[in-house]
C-alpha cells in the first residue's frame, strides 16, 4: 500500500508523450497466446496491470523478456490452461485470457472475477458468447471450467456492447473453424487496436471499430512486431490537469480523434484547445467554465475511465454541470473524497450533480479505484495546502510514473510506501 502527498497550488506547464495504451495491451497479450511464435510489443506500458498479466502469462509457461522499450512474449512454451487463483484476482482483465486460452489448448480453467470496485462487473455476456462458439462451460466453486476443443465460427449478438465480451470473443474465434461475426460489437479504438495486432499475426479479423466484427479462421497465426496505441485516458488526465490548476499542458505521441468528446468539455470550460496531427495542447486561464450535461457512453460517447477526472475539474468550475454515469453503477466514489476537500456535489441514483466552488483545500483522501485517485491527483494539485492520498497504488494499476510526469510539468507529488 502506498500513499501519495500530492501539495496544492502547483500550474501545470510543458510537454508530456503519453505512454502506451493500457486497454489496448492488456487484450494483446492475451493475444500472444493464439501464436506459437514470438512476438513483440512496442510502447507497452510499465503499470502494475501490465505486469500482473505478464505474471499470469509466465505461469501458463510464456517467457517473457524486456529490452528498452520491447517487450517480448514467447508462447511457444506455454503449457498450462489454468489461471492461477491470486494473481487473476488481482487484474479483472485476466477474463480475456479465456477465449485465448481456450483457443489455445481447447480448455481454460479460470477463477471467477468478482465484483470490483466501480461496480458487479458481471461476464454473462462474455460466457454467453463463448457458449455460442461451442465452448462448454461449468461454473462451479468460483471457477469457470470450459471445453472448447471444437470451436466453431457463428454469429454472436451482444445484448450490450460490451469491451471485455467483445475482445474475448475476437481472440476465441481467431481459432475456431469456420466464421464469426460479432454483432453490436463495442467500437473502442482499443479494440481496433486488436484487431491490427491480430492481423499483423496473420490472423484475419475486419469491421473493429463498426458494431460488425467478421473473424475468419485461421489455424495458426506467426510472430510480429507491433507497437500498441496511445493511451487516451491518460492523454485525456493531463489535459484535465492543465485544466483545472489553469496550466497549459501539450500531450504529445496522442491520438486527437480519440479524445473528441473531451476536447468539446474542455473548450465549454473555457480552455483554448489546440489539436496537431499527434499533439494536443490546452491553455486555461481564469477560472473554468461549469459543463451543463456529460452523459458516459460507450464509445464514441464520452469516456466513463475519464469521468471521475472531469468530476474533479468541474468542481471547482464557475456554476452547475451534471455527470451521469451510464456504464458503471458505482463509479462516483471519489465525489465523497472530493467533498472531504471542500466540493459540493450531490449523487443521485446514477446522476452527479456539482456546483462548482471558488477553492479547494488539502485533506485525507482515499483513492477507491484507479481513475478515480487520478482525479483525486489532479484536486490535489489545485487545492490550497496537502493532499494525502491513501491506497494511491490503485492508481499505478494504469498510470506510468504518475509523479515523475506530474514533476516535469512542475506539480510535486511524493510517494511514501
Ligand atoms: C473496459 C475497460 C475499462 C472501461 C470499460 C468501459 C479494459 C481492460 N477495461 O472494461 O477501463 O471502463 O471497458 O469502457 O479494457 N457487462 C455485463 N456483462 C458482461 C460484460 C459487461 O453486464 O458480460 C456490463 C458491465 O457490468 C458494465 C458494462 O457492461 O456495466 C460495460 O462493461 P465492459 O464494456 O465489458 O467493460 P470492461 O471490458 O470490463
Amino acid at each position: 500500500m502506498s500513499d501519495w502527498l500530492v501539495r496544492g497550488g502547483a500550474v501545470l506547464r510543458g510537454t508530456v508523450s503519453v505512454q502506451g495504451s493500457k486497454n489496448a495491451a492488456l487484450p494483446i497479450l492475451a493475444a500472444t497466446l493464439l501464436t506459437e511464435e514470438p512476438v513483440t510489443l512496442l510502447n507497452c506500458p510499465r503499470i502494475r496491470d501490465v505486469e500482473n498479466m505478464l505474471r499470469i502469462l509466465e505461469s501458463l509457461g510464456c517467457t517473457v523478456k524486456r529490452e528498452g522499450d520491447a517487450l517480448t512474449v514467447d508462447s511457444r512454451t506455454a503449457s498450462s490452461f489454468v489461471l492461477p487463483t491470486a494473481l487473476s484476482g488481482e487484474l479483472r482483465s485476466s477474463i480475456f485470457l479465456l477465449g485465448s486460452v481456450l483457443a489455445r489448448f481447447g480448455e481454460a480453467d479460470a477463477p471467477y472475477p468478482g465484483g470490483c470496485e466501480i461496480g458487479n462487473r458481471p461476464i454473462d455476456l462474455h460466457l454467453a458468447g463463448l457458449r455460442r462458439l461451442n465452448a462448454s462451460i461449468e461454473e462451479r466453486d468460483g471457477r469457470i471450467r470450459c471445453r472448447g476443443g471444437n470451436l466453431s465460427g457463428a454469429v454472436v449478438d451482444l445484448d450490450y456492447p460490451s469491451v471485455g465480451a467483445t475482445e474475448n470473443l475476437m481472440l476465441a474465434a481467431c481459432r475456431a473453424a469456420g466464421e464469426t461475426t460479432i454483432k453490436n460489437a463495442a467500437c473502442e479504438p482499443e479494440i481496433v487496436d486488436l484487431e491490427k495486432f491480430l492481423c499483423a499475426c496473420g490472423f484475419r479479423v475486419h469491421g473493429a471499430g463498426t458494431p460488425t466484427i467478421v473473424i475468419e479462421s485461421v489455424k495458426r497465426g506467426h510472430g510480429a512486431t507491433f507497437r500498441i496505441m496511445p493511451d487516451r485516458i491518460v492523454a485525456g488526465t493531463y489535459l484535465l490537469g492543465a485544466a483545472i490548476t489553469g496550466g497549459d499542458v501539450t500531450v504529445t505521441g496522442a491520438q486527437p480523434e480519440t479524445v473528441d468528446t473531451l476536447l468539446y468539455r474542455l473548450k465549454e470550460c473555457g480552455c483554448i484547445v489546440t489539436q496537431r496531427a499527434e499533439s494536443l495542447r490546452v491553455q486555461a486561464g481564469g477560472r473554468l467554465k461549469s459543463v451543463g450535461f456529460t452523459a458516459t457512453r460507450p464509445y464514441p460517447g464520452f469516456p466513463t475511465d475519464l469521468q471521475p477526472q472531469l468530476f474533479a475539474a468541474l468542481s471547482t468550475a464557475d456554476g452547475t454541470s451534471v455527470i451521469a454515469e451510464n456504464v458503471f453503477e458505482n463509479r462516483f466514489r471519489h465525489a465523497q473524497e472530493l467533498k472531504k476537500m471542500g466540493a459540493e456535489n450531490r449523487i443521485v441514483d446514477r446522476t452527479a450533480i456539482i456546483t462548482g466552488v471558488k477553492r479547494l483545500h488539502g485533506a485525507q483522501v482515499v483513492a477507491h479505484d484507479l481513475r478515480g485517485g487520478a482525479a483525486l491527483v489532479l484536486a490535489g494539485l489545485k487545492a490550497e495546502g496537502e493532499t494525502r492520498i491513501l491506497r494511491a497504488e490503485r492508481i499505478e494499476r494504469g498510470y506510468e510514473r504518475m509523479d515523475s510526469v506530474i514533476a516535469q510539468l512542475g506539480g510535486t507529488v511524493t510517494r511514501k510506501e
